[in-house]
């Protein structure tokens, strides 16, 4: 189990922190190892451009906010162990490694947000020694992940007010402390209302094919104390048939201008399905998830992952040799099917482009 922590936040409060898994100790990135969770919560800590590429290609540290913190956290990592013969050397070495750490993963906006962010803070700042560009982007990457932590709390705020007591919750994939700073989006407002001393009940959809659902979702709310159920993906039809689920409320990588949200694959699915039961259907996010570049979802590209992961997933053979698999990680859910997405500055409702191009503003 991991022992509470409480954090104080730059608006003064101070909380409890739920999976505090991203930080930075001897100057390394240090993060849980993802993969090996459930069973066994174990944290490394990386600091060379390659294995932090790979820390994030094989899901070792996934969830959009959460790539995007790791990215700069690991980019400043990187740069802060380099010696340079030069100040003026650092940059373009920068530079460079944000352009390597940025292929890792294609749908998630978070990460290109994040380096993007920090690469524009150290080409704008004044700093003459390579120490204190080193600091600067430190600093940076602290910042991201502090602001990511405040946005999800404050996603839990908003999203709080859509629930009450004894509520039926389904969510897919996850959303939650392990995929952000702490706290989570679409989980928050379920960490927020448990506090409040809320009675909710939460499906956690397994998510085929790495189970990120059962393995993830399933443990960090039971490490919580929230009540959690675990249900094979396509059991979500029969739950809402039975009445168990009274609203959806799911992450997203990155959500186009017209509000069109791609999440992890499945979520379309659910989606459809919380529409003909005529439940509720919220995305929650921060503003750095979303992608005022594209006006529609069609454009957001979707990661193909390897066959691998569904023909021998863990360790077992399930799909004979010699076939085709096709496996896409995420899907892209119509703005149509969409009720409203929660976000750290409220909780917008359609039509979204407006409400969407309005939020920057407020
Ligand atoms: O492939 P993953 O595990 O990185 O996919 C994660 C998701 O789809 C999450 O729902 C999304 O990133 C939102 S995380 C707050």
């Amino acid at each position: 189990m991991l022992d509470p922590v409480s954090w104080k936040s730059s608006d003064g409060g101070t909380y409890r922190r739920y999976v505090p898994e991203l930080a930075v100790s001897g100057g390394k990135l240090r993060l849980i190892e993802q993969t090996l969770l459930p069973e066994k919560l174990e944290y490394i800590e990386l600091d060379d451009t390659e294995s932090i590429f790979d820390a994030i290609k094989r899901l070792a540290v996934r969830g959009a906010p959460a790539i995007g913190c790791a990215a700069a956290l690991g980019l400043a990592a990187v740069v802060r162990k380099t010696e340079f013969n030069s100040s003026g050397e650092l940059p373009a070495f920068a530079q460079k490694t944000a352009a390597r750490l940025a292929e890792s993963r294609p749908t998630a906006v978070n990460l290109f947000w994040a380096l993007n962010r920090c690469m524009a803070e150290l080409k704008a700042s004044n700093a003459a020694s390579t120490g204190e560009l080193k600091n600067t982007l430190l600093k940076s990457a602290l910042d991201i992940l502090e602001e990511d932590i405040q946005m999800c709390r404050s996603i839990g705020m908003y999203g709080k007010s859509l629930l009450h007591d004894g509520m039926g919750l389904l969510t897919h994939c996850n959303a939650g402390a392990l995929a952000t700073g702490d706290y989570g989006t679409a989980l928050s407002p379920m960490y927020v209302a448990h506090e409040a001393g809320m009675k909710i009940k939460v499906y956690a959809d397994e998510t085929r094919p790495l189970l990120q659902g059962s393995r993830l979702t399933a443990w960090e709310l039971h490490q919580a104390g929230i009540d959690v159920t675990a249900i094979c993906d396509n059991m979500a039809a029969q739950v809402m048939k039975e009445g168990r689920i009274d609203l959806v409320i799911v992450g997203a990588d990155r959500i186009a201008a017209n509000g069109d949200a791609a999440n992890k694959i499945g979520t379309y699915g659910v989606a459809v399905l919380a529409k003909y039961h005529n439940i509720p259907f919220y995305v929650a996010a921060p503003y750095s998830t979303f992608d005022l570049s594209l006006d529609c979802g069609a454009k957001i590209p979707i990661e193909q992952r390897q066959p691998a992961e569904i023909a021998n997933g863990f360790g077992r053979r399930t799909a004979p040799e010699n076939i085709n698999f096709y496996n896409p990680a995420f899907d892209v859910t119509p703005n149509e099917l969409i009720t409203g997405i929660i976000t750290e500055k409220g909780i917008i409702t359609p039509p979204f482009e407006p409400g969407i191009r309005e939020l920057q503003n407020r």
